[in-house]
């Protein structure tokens, strides 16, 4: 039995997509498992991370993926240690590798170094920004026609949740092959934030504009979310400010490494998720 926490999630749903196709058993963690349609198959079960998991939520399970919530996870690796599991992914983040942006590594290196402390066997996945982070725009796109942010020249190379499941996929099958391997992993292109608005532009046929904000007004527009600190809104600015115009290094080979196959574009991402930035 494979273990999925984050099931709900962007990348965790597709990680229950993909094992079922691969005919593997899934056992699926949500805090509310009756509000999402599983696929057929699948065990939903209830489970809070920072509460714990059960040792029934671990019955049979040999494999598991953690998301990273990092209150109380040393009470969830011991959990999953007792009860017999031998191989942890965690869906971890190229920030885990530096130290310089503190906040955004922190919490991953906190999950990552937990499982490793432990008996079992881990792959982390450490993967670039999403594709999906792109969504945030399409309220503004639809509206106006206008992406408003800083730094419209800050590169990134963009992966797809698709390829990250993958990723994770591969190791929870054959964790002999990904044992202790740390995978850094990014889209095929790197991307400035003025060339995404352009691929958008082309898909859905409409002339954007970018309305540059001052790092001072994205700082105050971030600082909006309950979930957003003043030290973590500073950590993207700067990741953003480090990343004008530097194209060098983004593409990574991981995902092709591992699943035999080129990393998604960001086009395929947009061309899923069209309807999205037109509106009804
Ligand atoms: N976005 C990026 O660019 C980026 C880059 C690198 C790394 N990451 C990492 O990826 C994560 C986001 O992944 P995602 O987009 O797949 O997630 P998501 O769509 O934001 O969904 C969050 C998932 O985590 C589960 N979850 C949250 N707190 C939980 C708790 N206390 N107990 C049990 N489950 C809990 C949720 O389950 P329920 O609500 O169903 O309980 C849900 O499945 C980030 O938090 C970050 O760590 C993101």
């Amino acid at each position: 039995m494979i273990l999925v926490t984050g099931a709900t999630g962007n990348v965790g749903r597709q990680i229950v997509e993909q094992l079922v196709s691969a005919g593997a058993p899934v056992r699926a963690v949500s805090r509310r498992p009756e509000q999402t349609a599983w696929p057929d198959g699948v065990e939903a079960v209830a489970g809070d991370l920072t509460a714990g998991l059960s040792a029934e939520v671990f019955r049979d399970v040999t494999a598991m993926h953690l998301f990273p919530v990092p209150d109380r996870v040393a009470g969830v690796v011991a959990g999953a240690e007792a009860a017999g599991v031998r191989h942890v992914t965690v869906l971890s983040s190229l920030a885990a590798d530096s130290d310089e942006h503190g906040p955004l590594s922190r919490r991953h290196l906190d999950v990552e170094q937990a499982v490793a402390a432990s008996t079992m066997t881990w792959t982390f996945v450490r993967p670039g920004m999403f594709m999906t982070n792109t969504r945030q725009w399409a309220p503004l796109i639809r509206a106006e026609g206008v992406v408003r942010q800083p730094y419209p020249d800050s590169v990134t190379a963009p992966i797809h949740e698709d390829d990250i499941a993958a990723v994770t996929v591969a190791a929870l099958l054959d964790p002999g092959r990904h044992a202790g391997r740390a995978y850094e992993l990014s889209g095929p292109d790197p991307l400035s934030q003025v060339d995404r608005m352009a691929v958008i532009s082309r898909a859905i046929g409409r002339e954007l504009r970018f309305d540059e904000l001052t790092r001072e007004q994205a700082r105050t527009d971030l600082l909006r979310s309950p979930w957003m600190s003043e030290g973590l809104a500073d950590a993207l600015l700067s990741l953003m400010a480090a990343t004008v115009g530097a194209r060098d290094g983004l593409v990574l080979p991981a995902v092709e490494d591992v699943t035999g196959r080129s990393p998604r574009t960001f086009a395929s991402w947009v061309e899923q998720h069209r309807q999205e930035f037109v509106g009804a």
